[in-house]
């Protein structure tokens, strides 16, 4: 697999996984398709920028016209499809923009992949299309698809689509579905990056609920590597989950990181739930062990030191991120949750 066609590179996993490529694989070639929305920030890949074997195009998965031109003269081996809305408090604001980018733009793709017929199609899915979990158990490949937010579902809805073109076309699709990603580059709008950013400013920590929700934490490079290996030894028309056996309630993290910062934990304020927020997720990753011989290799403790030590050596990028738009975003996200504060 030699040329890979990437889209939504420019954002949180996709940057990492680009350069997990192009360190890993001396020959592969990447085409990195990205909108460059809020989410997307070329800065990502500035280290990689003058590297030969990398090209950008900036454009939209959701322009049947591009991409159609874009797959046809660029001879790729495999997609990956990473492009989406990607952040659920956005979704339950307003569910447009993830209708058209992660329906239609996984429409866009698949039609055009199916048309130069590449040897892959990943397309890059989450654990919330299963919905929650209680206490107990874990998702695996086999629990029955039950999203709960218009970003899950909209997700879900992508899956259905790309499983129907293996059964209806015989195209050569992969899925997988992770859980909650921490690490370099994320965009301070998730948790860890939010609560990272505010500490720092001494802002407060908003808590949805009780804080008693569960997430379980795997570090990206872990993720980007579970989808080099699915899509690398997967085989079509099978689902892969990617967890990092890191369960957290909400609460304890947030003290972590308070007690990594050395910040007083009376930064924690509990503010009004999610609407329909999922109790718990957790991810029985025995079929990726078993079939693609992955498994997570960063422990949560380091991975989130070194995750601190990113936010606390890049306040440049934090910054540059933090401005204009988002601006607008955290005020109506959290102004009457926050007051004044926001
Ligand atoms: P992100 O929001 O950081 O990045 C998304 C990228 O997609 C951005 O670069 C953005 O500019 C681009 N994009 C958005 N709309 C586009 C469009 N119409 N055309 C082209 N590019 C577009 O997201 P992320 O956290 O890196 O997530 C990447 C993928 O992984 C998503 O599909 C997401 O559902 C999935 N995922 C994320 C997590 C997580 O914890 N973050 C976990 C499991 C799965
Ligand atoms: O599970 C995979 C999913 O993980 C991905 O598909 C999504 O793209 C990604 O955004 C993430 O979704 P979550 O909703 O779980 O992540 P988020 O960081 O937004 O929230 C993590 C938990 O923290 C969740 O229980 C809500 C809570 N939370 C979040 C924010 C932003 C708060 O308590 N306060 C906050 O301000």
């Amino acid at each position: 697999m030699k040329k890979i066609l990437v889209t939504g590179g420019c954002g949180f996993i996709g940057s990492n996984f680009i350069r997990l490529q192009l360190d890993a694989y001396p020959d592969v070639e990447i085409v990195n398709v990205d909108a460059l929305t809020y989410a997307g920030n070329p800065e990502n890949l500035a280290d990689i920028d003058s590297d030969s074997r990398y090209r950008f195009e900036k454009g939209d998965i959701a322009d049947p016209d591009f991409i159609e031109d874009l797959l046809a003269t660029s001879n790729v081996d495999a997609v990956v499809n990473f492009a989406a809305e990607s952040h659920v408090d956005r979704s339950i604001l307003d569910s447009g923009p993830f209708v058209q980018t992660n329906i239609v733009g996984t429409q866009v793709m698949l039609d055009a992949a199916r048309k130069v017929g590449v040897e892959r199609y990943l397309q890059v899915s989450t654990d919330e299309v299963y919905g929650t979990l209680g206490k107990e158990g874990f998702f695996t490949e086999e629990t029955p698809l039950a999203p709960n937010s218009p970003y899950s579902a909209s997700k879900a809805a992508a899956d259905m689509l790309v499983r129907s073109y293996f059964h209806t076309h015989k195209f050569p699709v992969i899925i997988t579905r992770c859980s909650n990603n921490y690490g370099p580059y994320q965009f301070p709008e998730k948790l860890i990056p939010l609560f990272i950013s505010n500490a720092l400013n001494d802002q407060s920590l908003p808590v949805y609920g009780k804080g008693d929700n569960v997430r379980d934490w795997i570090h990206v490079m872990d993720h980007a590597r579970g989808v080099d290996a699915a899509l690398r030894k997967g085989v079509p028309g099978e689902v892969y989950n990617f967890g990092g056996h890191g369960e957290l309630q909400n609460l304890e993290l947030t003290k972590k990181l308070l007690d990594a910062l050395d910040k007083p934990h009376s930064l924690i304020k509990y503010v009004e739930d999610r609407a329909g927020h999922d109790f718990r997720y957790a991810i029985d990753t025995a079929k990726a062990e078993r079939e693609l011989g992955w498994a997570p290799q960063v422990d949560f403790e380091t991975g989130l030191r070194d995750t601190i030590d990113w936010y606390l050596g890049n306040p440049v990028w934090v910054e540059r991120v933090k401005s204009g738009a988002y601006r607008d975003y955290y005020e109506t996200q959290y102004g009457n949750r926050l007051g004044a504060e926001a």
